[in-house]
């Protein structure tokens, strides 16, 4: 077996993602090891599913440093240290300074819960409802210094029914996220997908805009 990717994955909050990865880690489907979980929110739970996988865990707490330009130069500083393959997004709430964006461009990913480019930022599951959109869906990127904008990698769809509630089409999206992660990391990690300056290769084919599309 290949050496395992190694990951550093920054979380803000419940850290499902997170769990869906170690989850993952350890039934085997993924070959990774988590170098360290880092959180800006001290109260997210997802810190407490890290402790329970016994993973490394840092907190930088916005609250400590004294502007955002500070607190990017103690997260850019705390990466370096790690040198991890890959920087994971799951549910961090912040936006990142182009430095961090630049110095890990290729390695960065995040998981929007939209069909990019549909629905950049918040609050997307009320937004496609009123939207009277037929589907949504999740989409893996890796990230650039446009929010939510970077190449997209893959994404994984969901019908859209007339019965759906914001909380409703939230549950059935994140457990289509759930899968979509850690397949994505461990195709990278099989180097079967890579970013290139031209866009996202996958098996030596660039992606068109929209990635794979993946269905569970
Ligand atoms: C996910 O739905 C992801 O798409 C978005 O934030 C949410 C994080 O959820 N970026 P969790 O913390 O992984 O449960």
């Amino acid at each position: 077996m290949n050496k395992p990717i190694s990951l550093v994955i920054l979380i803000s909050g419940n850290g499902s993602n997170l769990q869906a990865i170690i989850d993952a880690i350890n039934n085997k489907q993924l070959n990774a090891t988590i170098t360290a979980v880092i959180s800006n929110n001290p109260n997210a739970y997802g810190l407490q599913r890290a402790n329970n996988a016994m993973l490394t865990t840092k907190i930088l707490n916005q609250q400590d440093y004294a502007s955002k330009d500070e607190f990017d130069i103690a997260l850019l500083k705390l990466l370096k240290l790690y040198q991890p393959d890959l920087i994971i997004l799951a549910g961090f709430m912040r936006i990142l300074s182009d430095v961090i964006v630049t110095t890990f461009k290729g390695k960065m990913l995040n998981i929007h819960p939209a069909l990019l480019p549909k629905y950049p930022g918040l609050g997307t599951y009320k937004r496609v409802l009123e939207s009277g959109d037929k589907e949504h869906g999740t989409t893996v990127h890796y990230v650039t210094e446009e929010l939510d904008g970077g190449p997209i990698i893959a994404q994984s769809k969901t019908m859209i029914l007339s019965s759906d509630t914001p909380e409703s089409l939230k549950n059935r999206v994140q457990k289509l996220e759930h899968q979509l992660y850690p397949y994505i990391i461990q195709l990278i990690s099989e180097k079967k997908l890579n970013y290139t300056p031209q866009g996202v290769v996958f098996e030596g084919k660039l992606l068109h805009n929209q990635g794979l599309s993946i269905q569970f």
